[in-house]
């Protein structure tokens, strides 16, 4: 599409249709503005009412926020809860107990449905399970599994006990694992023996122990493991256990502790600008609270509706919208073990039309994938598929461009369905920045306006308000319940990453660059303004990936990485390696390219490794030595120089670093 034409789509304004504004909970601009006014005149006054109307509460809380230790934010301080009956128990008694909670659809197409009564027995049993190990209530567990109910149950059976648990991506290497088990002092590992995607078994269970054989896991006690798949795997005797083994006998029922609201739900690792990643730390109570309000208002979600959130459990979208917010809503959702490709990339469309899923959740490059493959292969548009039951359509984990916006829209959506495109973050824990299916009229590569009590704003680098229309950072001035509390084990990280002191200290940093349109003011998002990528949807730091790549202390000397764009991931790694070696040509430079990507792949995962790697006898670096980045990102890019180089030390480098493998 040609810039022209992009502008135009741009410009396209989507009002929601008559039907959804008369069936929302926020039901037209109106109704949003009453909110954001009231929590504009009585801020805790506002929360403290959504946060009593939300959540089962064991214990109320009398104070609602607590600025005393700013930025260490409180919120709901004195309260007591406990996720999973907010989750579960909360429903027994309610016409929803015997609805279906969870329809998972396996790799090969099979079907399994729970419904929260049997869903409540199975946590409640592998609650009694995780007891009888030992475990207890402020312990960590780390989570290491497929797309299953498995993983639900774990997730929820933790949050029971009062343990914390800390996911990891199923797609994250051994290495990664045995740092997260090191950070975090995990005493248990919940694994399984393989996962399947696209018809094939890979090991998740071989993994974990050889990032246990890394070393240094000394808080580790247990591994339990979920056989997914008949294949045996090896087992450590005494440490490790079968799924099966630890549920004999464990009764179905089980008392969720009570924790005070601040008690550590859960820590995700994410990636930030230095090396190693963060462990973001979240509440029970505010988390909570968010979860289950982004549900009923961002979806809208109706007692009768089919949610489906295609994100894992192992990312931020998979705790909040599968694990946590769809059950605390008393939603029906799908949950998918397998591929969007496989056995066709018609399969999205297909299982929508198989559940008749209501509201789709998913990433942009999901969608750029799927018109790619839909543009190839007639048989596999969307338009081939019954679509007609969904409602609402979501975007999530990087901006969507106006063209694919617009192909979700028509053909997916049947021009029908609104979407909203939620920005936020892990460090957020839910939606921040969306439309409202009922109210928001929405602008393709928009992410609109704030949902309410969301202080969202854009200023210069010293902190100060800008105009709409002029871009610059986006910063969130308030506090909110469902932010991140601390980084596990660094609060002066957290301080340094998220209330620098450039801004005065009192601003949520979000690390986005952002400008709001002079018109409506809505917010669009630039991209990362930090050494932070967002390939396909999912947050790699520059530098962990430099790292990565100097810790081949054999072949490399020096690397730099950057991004670029692409048409298809949003983003792409591009890495420039100087080897200790002479600087390879040809073959040779493609081989010790690839040995260098399997490399990435072992150190952090498969979806680090780099698409690019391009060869010099050194970096572009000023005479200071200081690396210049700016001009490896146009040269990533194919860009002409236009920059000035007359500080760089070695100029004849950027042609070497210019030619492709
Ligand atoms: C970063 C956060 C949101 C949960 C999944 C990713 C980018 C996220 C959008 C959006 C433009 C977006 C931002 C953000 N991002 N959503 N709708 N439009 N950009 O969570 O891994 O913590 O990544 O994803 O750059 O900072 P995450």
């Amino acid at each position: 599409m040609s810039n022209i034409e992009s502008v135009l789509v741009e410009n396209r304004v989507f009002p929601p249709s008559e039907q959804a504004v008369k069936s929302a909970r926020i039901s037209g601009m109106e109704a949003y503005n009453a909110l954001c006014d009231e929590a504009n005149k009585d801020f805790e006054g506002f929360w403290a009412r959504l946060a009593r109307d939300n959540l089962v509460w064991t214990k109320p809380f009398t104070k609602t926020l607590d600025e005393s230790k700013a930025p260490f934010y409180e919120w709901f301080e004195d309260g007591e809860l406990n996720a999973s009956a907010n989750c579960l128990d909360k429903h027994i008694g309610t016409p929803t107990e015997n609805k279906t909670a969870i329809v998972f659809e396996a790799d090969d197409g099979a079907v399994t449905r729970v419904s929260y009564k049997e869903l409540l027995g199975r946590v409640s049993q592998f609650a009694n399970a995780l007891k009888a190990q030992g475990i207890k209530k402020g312990d960590r567990v780390i989570i290491y599994v497929p797309m299953s109910i498995e993983g639900v149950v774990a997730m929820q059976a933790c949050a029971r006990i009062g343990a914390t648990h800390s996911v990891v991506f199923g797609g994250f290497s051994a290495k990664a694992l045995n740092e997260r088990i090191i950070d975090a002092g995990a005493v248990a590992v919940i694994t399984a023996n393989y996962q399947m995607r696209g018809g094939k078994e890979m090991p998740l269970k071989a993994i974990v122990d050889e990032g246990i054989a890394m070393g240094g896991c000394d808080t580790l006690k247990t591994v339990l493991v979920f056989m997914r798949t008949p294949t045996t795997c090896g087992m450590t005797a005494g440490r490790d256990k079968t799924f099966t083994e630890v549920l004999q006998g464990q009764p179905s029922e089980c008392r969720p502790e009570a924790v005070g609201a601040e008690h550590p739900l859960f820590i995700l690792y994410t990636s930030g600008s230095t090396g190693k990643p963060k462990g973001v730390q979240h509440s029970t109570g505010g988390y909570l609270l968010w979860a289950k309000l982004t549900m009923d208002w961002t979806f809208d979600i109706k007692p009768s509706d089919v949610f489906w959130c295609t994100a894992d459990i192992g990312w931020i979208t998979g705790h909040t919208y599968v694990a946590y917010g769809p059950l605390a809503a008393g939603a029906t959702q799908v949950i998918f073990e397998g591929i969007p490709t496989y056995p066709s990339a018609g399969r999205f469309w297909q299982m929508i039309e198989k559940h008749k899923v209501t509201v789709f959740y998913t990433a942009p490059t999901a969608i750029r994938s799927l018109i790619k493959a839909a543009e190839g292969d007639e048989k596999i548009h969307p338009a081939r598929y019954d679509l007609t039951s969904l409602r609402i359509l979501g975007t999530v984990g990087e901006p969507i461009n106006p063209e694919a916006w617009m192909w979700y829209h028509k053909h997916v959506g049947g021009e029908r369905c609104p979407i909203v495109d939620t920005w936020w973050q892990t460090e957020t824990g839910g939606h921040m920045i969306t439309p409202l299916p009922g109210a928001t009229p929405t602008v393709p590569g928009s992410c609109t306006l704030p949902l309410p009590g969301i202080m969202a704003a854009i200023v210069d680098d010293l902190g100060k308000d800008l105009p709409h229309g002029d871009g610059g950072i986006l910063v969130i001035k308030r506090p909110w319940p469902s932010m991140i509390r601390t980084i596990w084990g660094d609060p002066e990280r957290y301080k340094a990453s998220y209330y620098p002191p450039e801004l005065g200290g009192k601003l949520y940093l979000a690390g986005d660059a952002a400008a709001r349109s002079a018109d409506r003011g809505y917010f669009r998002i630039g991209g990362r303004i930090d050494d932070v990528l967002n390939v396909s949807g999912h947050r790699l730091g520059t530098m962990e990936i430099e790292s990565a790549l100097v810790s081949k202390t054999d072949l490399v000397a020096e690397a730099a990485v950057v991004g670029r764009p692409d048409d298809l991931t949003g983003e792409a790694v591009c890495a420039f390696v100087v080897l200790k070696r002479s600087r390879p040509t040809g073959d040779e430079a493609k081989q010790i390219a690839n040995e260098l990507r399997n490399w990435v792949a072992k150190e952090i995962g498969p979806i680090a490794k780099p698409k690019d790697i391009r060869f010099g006898d050194n970096l572009p670096k000023t005479r200071s030595g200081k690396i210049m980045r700016r001009l490896l990102r146009s040269i990533a890019k194919g860009e002409a120089i236009t920059q000035d180089t007359s500080t760089l030390e070695n100029p004849a480098i950027l042609e070497q670093l210019a030619e492709k493998l």
